[in-house]
């Protein structure tokens, strides 16, 4: 077995399998336009290893053709600087032609779960993720990886991956910070116009209502009542899912659940998530 194989390669002092006290190195993969959420994921980095690595790279594979990828604010100076404010160790920020040779032609399956909820908007998007991620490890070979709660499925999917592929790296998972009307901090949150901005709280307004109740039917239905009551919010998907499948949960689902928001507010689409104990 797995300890068995870790034994095996101690013994020939190669080393590995083994837990020191501290880890080495953690990453915090993003894709730069740095705000606070990410500064948190950098300190949170900070607690579980010695030295903490940012990568900044705005992924192409994992935006679809109609998507933002062009347009994605690209703030690399000030990222810099964020990042040396946070003690960040090491900042990785490859060229896109230094990540994918043009005859590229394996990457990773997120398989039937990338299909599911944000994977059903976005197709390929999941897979787009699962790739990068898996190269920014082997790249940078951290002992831990933390990734925010704000991309739910991201995360959970990432601890799938780790696990279905063995993974030597530890993943962590750190809370959405939002701003003080409750909006989640995403670098997206720049392409609000003021009047979107207005009613862009209705998202993290309508999970709290969800929250606020007890069955999954009172759940998803409090939470929808929210947002109908606000025009300028066109939802993509509002689910109560189990928050390791990602499948839909029924009435009798017990322990925790994800609901989970994505609308559209004027062009800017927004996603948004809490967790909730049925
Ligand atoms: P990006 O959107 O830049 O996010 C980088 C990390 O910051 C992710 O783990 C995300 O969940 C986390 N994050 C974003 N907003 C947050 C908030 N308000 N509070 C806490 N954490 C927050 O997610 C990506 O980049 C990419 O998909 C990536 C994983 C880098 C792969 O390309």
């Amino acid at each position: 077995d797995r300890a068995e194989l870790a034994e095996a390669r101690r013994a020939l002092g190669i080393g590995g399998g083994s837990s020191p006290a501290k880890a080495a190195l953690a990453l915090v993969p993003t894709m730069g336009a740095l705000h606070e959420g990410h500064r948190s994921l950098m300190r949170l980095a900070r607690e579980k290893a010695e030295h903490v690595a940012v990568s900044v790279f705005v992924n192409p594979l994992q935006f679809g053709p109609n998507e933002d990828f062009s347009r994605y604010p690209r703030t690399f100076d000030a990222d810099l600087e964020v990042c040396a404010a946070e003690g960040v160790s090491m900042v990785f920020a490859p060229a896109a032609e230094d990540m994918y040779l043009p005859d590229r032609q394996v990457g990773v399956s997120a398989g039937k779960m990338g299909t599911a909820v944000e994977g059903a908007f976005r197709p390929g998007h999941l897979d787009g993720v699962l790739t990068v991620v898996i190269k920014l490890f082997n790249l940078v070979q951290p002992d831990v990886a933390v990734f925010g709660q704000k991309d739910a499925q991201q995360l959970a999917m990432i601890r799938r991956m780790v696990t279905d592929l063995d993974l030597p790296i530890s993943v962590v998972g750190a809370p959405t910070v939002r701003e003080a009307d409750g909006l989640a901090l995403s670098s997206r949150n720049r392409y609000l116009s003021p009047e979107d901005r207005e009613a862009a709280p209705a998202l993290s307004r309508a999970l709290s209502a969800g929250a606020a109740q007890r069955t999954p039917e009172e759940i998803r239905r409090a939470a929808h009542a929210v947002l109908a009551a606000e025009p300028a919010v066109a939802v993509d998907y509002l689910v109560l899912v189990d928050p390791s499948t990602f499948a839909e949960v029924g009435e009798d689902h017990r322990g925790e659940a994800v609901l989970a928001v994505a609308a559209k507010v004027g062009s800017t689409r927004l996603i948004d998530n809490v967790t909730v104990t049925l």
